[in-house]
């Protein structure tokens, strides 16, 4: 199994000092999906930004990241724009603030392409139409001629994903990508964009603070609480055998939930099996 990104002892601290991110290490193989999870406040969107290089002023990271054997925290400004969108690629819950209100998808979706491949303007908007009709977007060709805010939340997030995809990144880190968007919606795209990611051969990371979410699509699971990693496993051994009390407090609440609908339901509990 090839290592695509080892994290080294990577942490955030502020300008007073204070440790947002406790020192966290681990390593993403490729063509495995891992899931971030931990409740809001524990430090996943940090470690997506600072390993994207993305904290905002006053944040600073520090320990390594290593892609390719390159130390990705002693990228410059340029070494950045090579690396984000065809390296690696950052995918956020507000995609309508990632979008330019006043260009169409189309012109967005082709500039982004030819920034960074020598495609030429038809084979990008081919790509494009491809990419999102994988994520079931109908009639790519009319929808692509629309300004962002014409489309809705779920259609926009797709044409993200399509997007980010489309440019064959080898890795995609994407935090709460679906987290804004309604429970059906939300799995529906999320094994969706598993698919794409697989066809493209991106690896994918996800972070969530569900659980239940993080678990239908990851291969291995870091549970992360008050900005440390507390566990981190292949995700059967953590459903079957969590080792840290905060794993087991996140296990039973998704338990009592689905036992409360298997009640509700009338159907015979099987919250405790898988
Ligand atoms: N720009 C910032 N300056 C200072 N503290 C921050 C900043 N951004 C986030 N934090 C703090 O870092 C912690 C982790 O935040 P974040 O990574 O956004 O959490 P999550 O994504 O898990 O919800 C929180 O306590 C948050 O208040
Ligand atoms: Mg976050």
């Amino acid at each position: 199994m090839t290592d695509i990104l080892t994290v080294d002892n990577l942490s955030v601290t502020d300008n007073a000092g204070n440790t947002l991110l406790q020192p966290a290490s681990f390593t993403i193989s490729r063509y495995r999906t891992l899931g971030i999870v931990g409740e809001s406040g524990s430090g996943k969107s940090l470690m997506a930004k600072a390993i994207m290089g993305l904290l905002p002023a006053g944040l600073h990271a520090h320990g390594r990241v290593l892609f390719r054997g390159r130390d990705l925290l002693k990228n410059n400004k340029y070494q950045w724009q090579q690396t984000r969108g065809k390296d690696i690629s950052l995918i956020i819950q507000d995609s309508m603030g990632a979008f330019d209100p006043l260009m169409t998808l189309k012109d967005q979706f082709i500039e982004t392409l030819q920034y960074h491949t020598n495609i030429n303007r038809d084979a990008c908007f081919q790509l494009a139409c491809q990419c999102l009709a994988r994520v079931n977007i109908k009639v790519p060709e009319q929808k692509l001629t629309c300004l962002p805010h014409q489309l809705s939340g779920g259609q926009l997030q797709r044409m993200m994903i399509a997007m980010t995809l489309a440019l064959k990144p080898s890795l995609v880190i994407a935090d709460e990508p679906t987290t804004a968007l309604d429970s059906i919606t939300q799995s529906d795209i999320l094994s969706q964009f598993k698919l794409l990611a697989a066809e493209r051969q991106s690896t994918l990371v996800l972070i969530s603070h569900d659980l239940g979410v993080v678990r239908n699509i990851a291969d291995d699971i870091a549970v992360i609480y008050q900005g440390r990693i507390v566990e981190y496993q292949k995700t059967e051994f953590l459903w079957e055998a969590p080792q840290h009390s905060y794993t087991r407090f996140l296990l039973d609440t998704r338990k009592r939930l689905s036992l409360r609908f298997n009640t509700i339901m009338g159907r015979a509990s099987h919250a405790t099996s898988r």
